[in-house]
């Protein structure tokens, strides 16, 4: 449903994306693991159309979409989930979770129960720095599950995410990929990526290996762990 072809990006002069290859299937949860500067981030952004590619293709649906604005993926179904809600400073959740759309109470209601947060208790909160960084991560997360988005790009959604909170924000990426959302998983926490269908490992701008999450996990800590990650690890 979106696919990277060869995607290639220089910045200052470096191959951040490297002739990266990706495949993100419909309804599916891909997760994606590297280690610190690999190019998960620019490469949310090449895919988000924050930034365009040098070279390679993006595929949404069959269709060419390299060259699309921000908002005509947005149009299109892509979304990608911010790290900080700070723009909406001072509205309340269900304000929050209702921008822009017509949703009923229940419906607000069970996206926060799907991240955890009894709507009792959170409802009337207001988006301000009253909200605890996990906390404002689930409300984000609900949020870009009110979207209904068809493909989502999750980068880091547990980082500074506690145990407790973890399983559920691992819980409400499961429910938006029930809800029919595929799911792209940037993450460093191999509990995070066990969600996921199908895990690739990127290394040095490109995609080196795809399998299932465990084999990954393991795949990646032997090799990658170990490694300068050159980009030697081809294969
Ligand atoms: N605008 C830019 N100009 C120059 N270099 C950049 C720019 N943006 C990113 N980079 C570099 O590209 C590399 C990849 O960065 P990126 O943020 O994509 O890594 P990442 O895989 O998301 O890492 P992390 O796990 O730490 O979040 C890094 O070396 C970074 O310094
Ligand atoms: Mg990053």
């Amino acid at each position: 449903m979106l696919e990277m072809r060869n995607l290639k990006l220089t910045l200052n002069g470096k191959p951040v994306i490297d002739g990266l290859n990706l495949e993100v299937k419909e309804g599916k949860i891909h997760g994606l693991l590297g280690v610190n500067g690999t190019g998960k981030t620019t490469l949310a952004s090449l895919i988000m159309g924050i930034s365009y590619p040098d070279e390679g293709n993006i595929i949404f649906e069959g269709q060419d979409i390299t060259q699309c604005t921000i908002s005509q993926r947005a149009k299109m179904g892509i979304t990608l989930a911010w790290q900080e809600p700070a723009r909406f400073e001072g509205l309340s959740i269900k304000e929050y979770l209702n921008l822009n759309r017509d949703l009923s109470l229940s419906e607000i209601e069970n996206y926060l129960w799907m991240v955890g947060l009894p709507p009792t208790e959170y409802l009337n909160r207001a988006i301000d720095v009253s909200l605890s960084g996990g906390e404002r991560k689930r409300v984000e997360l609900a949020s870009v599950m009110a979207i209904k988005p068809k493909v989502v790009i999750l980068d880091e959604p547990d980082s500074g995410i506690d145990v407790v909170s973890l399983p559920h924000i691992m819980n409400g990426i499961t429910e938006m990929s029930k809800q029919g959302s595929a799911v792209l998983l940037i993450t460093h926490s191999e509990e995070a990526v066990s969600v996921a269908d199908e895990v690739s490992v990127m290394c040095a701008g490109k995609v080196i290996n795809t399998g299932l999450p465990e084999e990954m996990c393991q795949w990646f800590k032997s090799n990658c762990q170990t490694c300068n990650h050159i980009g030697t690890l081809e294969v």
